[in-house]
Formats: C-alpha cells, sequence, structure tokens
C-alpha cells in the first residue's frame, strides 16, 4: 500500500507530477485513488479525465446534513470502490478520481466540510495492499496543519531552482514532521541547471528522488488538456525514473 502526498508552492509542478505518477502505478498494477485538494482542480487533465467529477464541496449538503457530519459518512468503514462510485469517477488505466473543490476560507483558516471529508476518508478508508493513493495538494502547506496528511508515508516536495521553493520545503518538512510524517523527498522540477539545488537540499539533509528537466512537452499537455503520459518525453521519463525509486526504496509491495 502506497500513501504519498504531492506538496510545494503554486505552479512547481504537483499536478503534472500527481496525475502521471497515479497513471504510471496504475500500469504497474496498483488500484489507484488521486485525489485532488488543490482548489484549482487540474488533476482531472493530467490524469487524462474528460469529465471530472463533481466536486465535494458542491456536495457539502449531503455531507453536513448526515447525522454525526463527516465522520456519519465513515461510519462503516467505506472501500475505495463504493465511494468513488458515489462521489468519483474511473478514469484512463482505472485511476479512481476524487475532486475536493474550492475550498471556502473562515478568519482563522479552513474547517470546511471538504477538509474534513479528506481526513475522514483518510482515516476509515479500507485500502487494499494493492492500493496506491495520491494527494495532490493546495500550493503551499495549509493542508498539513489540519492533519489532513495524517496516515501519509512519503510526502514528495516539488521544489524549482529558487530560494522560495526551498523556503517552502524546509517548512513542509517542519510541519510534517510535527505530524508524524517521516518519509520526506524533493523532486527537483523544471530544472536546466540543478546543481546548486542539489547540494543546498543536500545541505538541508533533503533526499532528492527525481530531476525532471524544463520539458516544452509538459506545457503542450497542459495546454491541450491532455495528460503527459499521452505525449511522453524527457520529462515524463524522468517521472518513471521517480516511479522506480520510489517502488524500489519506499514501498515493497506485497502481494
Ligand atoms: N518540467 C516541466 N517543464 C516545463 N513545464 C512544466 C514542467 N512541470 C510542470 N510544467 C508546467 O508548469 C505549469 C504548472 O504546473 P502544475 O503541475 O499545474 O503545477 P502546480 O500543480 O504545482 O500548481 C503547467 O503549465 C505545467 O505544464
Ligand atoms: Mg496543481
Amino acid at each position: 500500500m502506497i500513501k504519498i502526498a504531492v506538496s510545494g508552492k503554486g505552479g512547481v509542478g504537483k499536478t503534472t507530477i500527481s496525475g502521471t505518477l497515479a497513471r504510471l502505478l496504475a500500469r504497474e498494477g496498483y488500484d489507484v485513488l488521486a485525489i485532488d485538494a488543490d482548489p484549482s482542480m487540474n488533476l482531472a487533465s493530467s490524469i487524462g479525465v474528460r469529465d471530472p467529477p463533481k466536486p465535494l464541496t458542491e456536495l457539502k449538503d449531503l455531507i453536513e446534513e448526515r447525522a454525526g457530519g463527516v465522520d456519519g459518512l465513515f461510519k462503516v468503514n467505506p472501500k475505495v470502490d463504493d465511494i468513488t462510485g458515489r462521489f468519483g469517477v474511473v478514469g484512463p488505466d482505472g485511476v479512481r478520481l476524487l475532486v475536493m473543490g474550492t475550498v471556502e476560507r473562515g478568519g482563522g483558516g479552513c474547517m470546511c466540510p471538504a477538509s474534513s471529508f479528506l481526513r475522514a476518508l483518510l482515516r476509515h478508508v479500507i485500502l487494499k495492499d494493492s492500493s496506491a493513493v495520491i494527494l495532490d495538494m493546495e500550493a503551499g502547506i495549509e493542508h498539513l496543519g489540519r492533519g489532513t496528511t495524517r496516515g501519509i508515508d512519503l510526502m514528495l516536495m516539488v521544489v524549482e531552482p529558487g530560494a522560495r521553493s526551498i523556503q517552502t520545503a524546509l517548512r513542509i518538512v517542519e510541519l510534517g514532521s510535527e505530524i508524524g510524517i517521516t518519509n520526506f523527498a524533493a523532486v527537483i522540477n523544471k530544472a536546466t541547471d540543478s546543481s546548486l539545488i542539489e547540494e543546498k537540499l543536500s545541505l538541508l539533509g533533503i533526499p532528492v528522488i527525481g530531476i525532471i528537466p524544463f520539458d516544452p512537452l509538459l506545457v503542450e499537455a497542459d495546454l491541450k488538456g491532455v495528460s503527459p503520459i499521452e505525449l511522453g518525453g524527457p520529462g515524463v521519463e524522468q517521472i518513471i525514473e521517480i516511479k522506480y525509486r520510489i517502488l524500489g526504496e519506499y514501498f515493497v509491495k506485497d502481494d
């Protein structure tokens, strides 16, 4: 079983990497549940899902009206298939997709139904040995404070060459550690020359799991609204390498 969260500042490539990894893991035989927890909601297109499911925030009446709130929805531990059957869709290679939706923020941060739903889902859903969960997170680290990432085995932090991006990664490690995440790895994305940032991350003790070059085909996939996996290219090649490292170093599939 694999539970991966993908984090990093806005525009670094979280969704591109999440969607591609979801497809690649599905092709490895995993039952993949991809969760779009980014308010910009574009994980569907990077997976290659044409008709995304209705965002869960739009179902909030349903969620709120249940006796016992969101936890009431999960009284009987649900299977991934039941949850996605009701709230999500099945896309190419059998990847299942849930979309959290745009989060309304109150003054002191968000305790809205969608994020409680996500927390409850991650806590209660029954996963198989062959399950893989990919959580495409919103920019920054807001979800961490809300405990949404509890139970995540690997926190992938996408960084692009730049100081702010490294700052974000450090903050993610700090907050993630506080809620019990033990595995963190950086993906350097849009790299032209990665040597400086590699050095910096190594000084900070953050392992680098992969380096993805700047690849115009990834931009093209985004503009055309297709999954990067359909176009291939050097970027996707490196995401494949990352997949192998994840499977080899972090998880051993037991079947
Ligand atoms: N390695 C790369 N090379 C070139 N463009 C990339 C690369 N990775 C991502 N992009 C592009 O950057 C933009 C933002 O990527 P996206 O995955 O949506 O970021 P995020 O989810 O972190 O906001 C998209 O247009 C995407 O195609
Ligand atoms: Mg995104």
